[in-house]
């Protein structure tokens, strides 16, 4: 198991310092959750913070774009130093021609949807991806509670995934802690977000380690 902590719950103030704890507790992805707003009800931040973290780390970054009509905004993100960026299907009229942009930019194209939208959209695409999010809250926040229903959707793209011998990564985001982390491991998840649960640890080696099953 991955473990990809959101840096929504990080201590900005003290960012770089954040980034180096993350590198020493031997996370997997970044996770950098952008919010514009429009698509949620709540923002974040963008590129100019994430040119400055790419300068300073060599951690995988998985950009997660919570933001209307991505398009607009995918090379910027590319360029600013994301290794994965993944849209939502409610997004875009063109959730295909999204991910062909991510991937002509030399980038991993990862694709989401939230927890009201059935796993069937996502079908049409799910051969050219790299990655799949699973939303297990309604995005915009950090903090919210795991919504256990959507666990359904990881198991669909770990069948999908086997019987059509596609190698796209799952990945799980939002509400995750050490018991709802067992019911995606279960289901077939292979990364798992955490904001609030594992900034909440002094120690980020313990989290980690929890969510990675060890
Ligand atoms: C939700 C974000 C998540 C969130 C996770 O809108 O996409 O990445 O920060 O936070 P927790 O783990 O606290 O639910
Ligand atoms: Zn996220």
């Amino acid at each position: 198991m991955k473990v990809a902590p959101s840096l929504l719950s990080c201590d900005f103030l003290n960012l770089q310092q954040e980034i180096q704890r993350l590198e020493a507790a031997g996370i997997d992805y970044i996770h950098f959750d952008v919010m514009d707003g429009t698509f949620v009800p709540n923002i974040s931040f963008a590129f100019p913070l994430l040119n400055q973290i790419r300068a300073i780390t060599d951690l995988t970054i998985d950009t997660h774009l919570m933001v209307q009509d991505p398009e607009r905004y995918i090379e910027a993100f590319a360029n600013a130093g994301s290794d994965i960026i993944t849209v939502h299907v409610e997004a875009t009229n063109h959730i295909h021609r999204a991910i062909q942009q991510i991937k002509a930019l030399g980038k991993k194209a990862g694709i989401t949807l939230n927890p009201g939208t059935p796993i069937e959209s996502l079908v049409p695409v799910l051969k050219d991806v790299d990655l799949v999010l699973v939303m297990t809250v309604n995005p915009g926040f950090g903090g919210q509670r795991f919504i256990e229903s959507c666990v359904d959707k990881i198991q669909f793209l770990n069948d999908f995934r086997q019987n059509n011998d596609l190698s796209y990564e799952i990945e799980v985001d939002g509400g995750v802690n050490e018991t709802t982390a067992t019911l995606c491991s279960n289901a077939g998840a292979d990364v798992l977000v955490a904001g609030s649960y594992f900034f909440n640890h002094d120690d980020l080696s313990i989290p980690t380690a929890i969510l990675r099953g060890e």
